[in-house]
C-alpha cells in the first residue's frame, strides 16, 4: 500500500514537473519572437504526416478526428505524454507519440496552437442547441471556460467536430479503458445518449 502511494505520488510529481518544464519552455518561446518562429517552423516540419488526418492547418479532415488548431498548447503537449504512457489509447496515436521527442512535442504544440480554427457553419437544430447550452453552462464552464475556449490544461471544446465530441463523451461515460484515467469519467457518468448528442451539437458550432 505504502509503495503504491509513493508510486502514485511520484507519478503526480513527474507530471507536475513535465507541466512546469513545458510551461517554462512555452514562456521562453513566447517571450522571444525569433525562438518562437524557429519552434513553429520545426513543428510544421514535424507535422507533415499528421496533416493526413488532422489537416495541415490543424482543421481535421474527418469528423471522428479532433481539430488541433487553436488548441491550448499545454493540453496538446500533455496529450502526447498520455498517449506515450498508455494512460490514453488510440490505435494510431499510441504508436506515434512515443517517437516524438520532448522538443518535438513542444514545437508541434506551438505550431498547432497558432493555427486558426475554421468555424462550423452548417445549421444545427435549435431545440438541440438550447438543450446542449443549458447543460454546458450548468456543468462545464468552470473547467472548460464560458465559451468552451479551455484553460491551460483543459482542452478547448469550441468548434470540435460533433462526431469526435460524441465519441469522447460516450467513452468517458462508459469508462472505456482508452481514457479511463480522466476526470471526465466522473462528470459524464450519468449522461444519457440525448445529453451527449445535445452537448456535441452545441459545442461544435461555438466559435473561438
Ligand atoms: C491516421 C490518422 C491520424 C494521424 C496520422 C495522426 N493522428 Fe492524432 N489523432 C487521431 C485520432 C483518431 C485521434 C483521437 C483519438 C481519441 O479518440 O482519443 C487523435 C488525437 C490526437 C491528439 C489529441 C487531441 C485532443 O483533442 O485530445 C493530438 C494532440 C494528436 N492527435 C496529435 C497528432 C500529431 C502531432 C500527429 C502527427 C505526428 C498525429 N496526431 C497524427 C488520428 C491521427
Ligand atoms: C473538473 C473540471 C472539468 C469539468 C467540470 C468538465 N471537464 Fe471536460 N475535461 C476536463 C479535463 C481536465 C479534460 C482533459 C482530460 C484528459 O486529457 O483526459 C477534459 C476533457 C474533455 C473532453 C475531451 C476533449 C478532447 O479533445 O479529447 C470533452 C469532450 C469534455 N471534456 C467535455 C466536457 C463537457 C461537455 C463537460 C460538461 C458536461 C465537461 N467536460 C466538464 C475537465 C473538466
Amino acid at each position: 500500500m505504502r509503495i503504491l502511494v509513493l508510486l502514485l505520488l511520484s507519478c503526480f510529481a513527474t507530471q507536475a514537473l513535465a507541466n512546469e518544464q513545458a510551461m517554462q519552455r512555452f514562456n521562453q518561446l513566447n517571450a522571444d519572437p525569433a525562438l518562437r518562429q524557429q519552434a513553429y517552423a520545426a513543428g510544421q516540419e514535424r507535422t507533415r504526416f499528421c496533416g493526413n488526418c488532422h489537416g495541415e492547418n490543424g482543421n481535421s479532415k474527418r469528423p471522428h478526428i479532433p481539430n488541433l488548431a487553436q488548441q491550448n498548447p499545454v493540453y496538446l503537449f500533455n496529450a502526447f505524454e498520455k498517449f506515450a504512457s498508455g494512460e490514453r489509447k488510440d490505435f494510431v496515436m499510441s504508436k506515434l507519440a512515443p517517437n516524438l521527442s520532448a522538443d518535438d512535442r513542444v514545437n508541434i504544440a506551438i505550431y498547432f496552437a497558432q493555427q486558426k480554427l475554421v468555424p462550423h457553419t452548417a445549421p444545427v437544430d435549435s431545440a438541440l442547441l438550447a438543450q446542449g447550452e443549458v447543460k454546458f453552462k450548468t456543468i462545464c464552464t468552470a473547467c472548460h471556460g464560458a465559451q468552451a475556449e479551455g484553460r491551460e490544461n483543459t482542452p478547448r471544446l469550441a468548434g470540435q467536430p460533433d462526431e469526435y465530441l460524441r465519441k469522447a463523451l460516450t467513452r468517458f461515460r462508459d469508462k472505456d479503458p482508452s481514457r479511463a484515467g480522466s476526470v471526465m469519467t466522473t462528470i459524464a457518468a450519468d449522461f444519457s445518449d440525448q445529453d451527449i448528442v445535445a452537448l456535441a451539437a452545441y459545442l461544435q458550432q461555438l466559435q473561438p
